[in-house]
């Protein structure tokens, strides 16, 4: 008999321990909420969440989101509902956006390390993918202003960047550095891809607003990403572009839109109900407090295994751990032993073009418990130390 066809995106072998992957806990899903919404929704027997929606995504969640995303710290003003557009999610956003602002043989710009899973959006496009350097304070603007005055590289249609608690390293560029990237945008002409999704999820003060909101260039040069996935669920595939009204009526105006209608219509009206009646941000609450727990037990239980062997920074948001080995560690060699002991991990060149960072690996704090966490960390210092004897 061949196996079933498999219904999730995660596959963990039995036995381990994987803190690679970047999903939400089971247990943290909103399935009641969500319920209720759907209940709220189709109860009505309304013909709106089953029709084809808006092109600019279902007016009455751009209107909510608008006005939630307004009283919310880490955007730190008001947000208008025309300065927003719905997608199918932050990934889809970004092909989206890379369809509608490069054509194959561009380049674009992207931070090193970056999320790896999105350089394959890039490569889709037959994009050129040019790395720069990030630090603890995320994307180096004097590193990337350098690059730009160079004769020798190419001129960039796109940058992409991940400002708000990094995937992978934690990082959240200062206030000052948002501003330079943005003065950069304006002077050499290229459109920045802000990936915003973890905008919300603070577990202390806030971070800096969202890139979109420090937009001041003619037309706007910032394309904000923010996504349900992070605070509701992801299998339902919804999120936003948040930018200046010229940059909006692009994806407005895009073939996908027009032929199928708003972006995870459907998806959009529940969305709406969760905020209509107070599950949303109940539920943003929730998460804040269980992974903001769960972001402090880490530093903790990595503290105590590693002591000195291993620096890292708490991000304060999201939900990455970013670890440096002080000893030697290649965390490409140490990954069959770490496997062998129980537990896995995302190695640091997964998240470079050029092959860097092999003395580094992400650890991911949102699915497991922090019992489970405190087990796969005590079982990866173990690989650790059996792999150096
Ligand atoms: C930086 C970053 N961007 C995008 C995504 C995916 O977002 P979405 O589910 O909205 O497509 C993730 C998920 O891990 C992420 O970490």
């Amino acid at each position: 008999m061949t196996a079933p066809l498999p219904s999730l995106l995660i596959s963990i072998s039995d036995g381990v321990i994987d803190l690679g992957w970047g999903h939400p806990s089971p247990r943290l899903h909103p399935t009641d909420a969500l319920a209720a919404a759907a209940q709220s929704v189709l109860g009505t027997r309304s013909a709106a969440p089953l029709q084809y929606g808006a092109v600019q995504g279902f007016g009455p969640l751009l209107e909510s989101l608008a006005a939630y995303l307004s009283t919310q710290e880490s955007y730190g003003g008001p947000v208008a509902p025309d300065s927003l557009f719905l997608t199918a999610g932050a990934s889809a956003a970004i092909d989206l956006a890379t369809t509608l602002y490069a054509t194959a043989g561009d380049t674009v710009v992207v931070e090193e390390p970056t999320y790896y899973l999105i350089g394959q959006i890039f490569i889709d496009h037959g994009l050129n993918v040019v790395g720069v350097p990030a630090d603890g304070d995320g994307l180096d603007t004097d590193a990337l202003a350098e690059l730009l005055e160079s004769s020798e590289s190419p001129k960039p249609k796109l940058l992409y960047t991940i400002p708000t608690y990094q995937n992978p390293n934690g990082s959240v560029l200062p206030v000052q550095r948002r501003r330079h990237l943005i003065e950069l945008a304006r002077r050499h002409g290229f459109t920045i891809i802000a990936d915003e999704v973890y905008q919300l999820l603070h577990y202390g003060a806030p971070p800096p607003p969202p890139m979109a909101m420090l937009d001041d260039s003619p037309g706007g040069c910032v394309i904000s990403l923010g996504s349900f996935s992070k605070v509701l669920s992801p299998g339902l595939r919804l999120g936003w572009v948040h930018a200046a009204p010229g940059i909006v009526r692009r994806f407005v105006e895009s073939g996908v839109a027009a032929s199928g209608g708003g972006l995870s219509h459907f998806a959009a009206t529940l969305a709406h109900a969760t905020l209509e009646m107070g599950l949303l941000q109940e539920n943003i609450e929730t998460l804040r407090r269980v992974y903001g727990q769960r972001h402090d037990d880490v530093a903790g239980l990595l503290r105590a295994e590693f002591g000195e062997t291993v620096d890292f920074t708490p991000p304060g948001g999201g939900y990455f751990y970013w670890l440096t080995f002080t000893n030697g560690v290649n965390t490409d060699a140490l990954l069959p032993a770490a496997r062998e002991s129980g537990v896995s991990y995302r190695p640091g060149t997964a998240f470079s073009a050029s092959g860097g960072f092999a003395d580094a690996l992400r650890i991911s704090l949102s699915l497991y418990e922090t019992d489970e966490l405190a087990e796969g960390i005590r079982r990866l210092g173990r690989a650790t130390r059996n792999g150096r004897r």
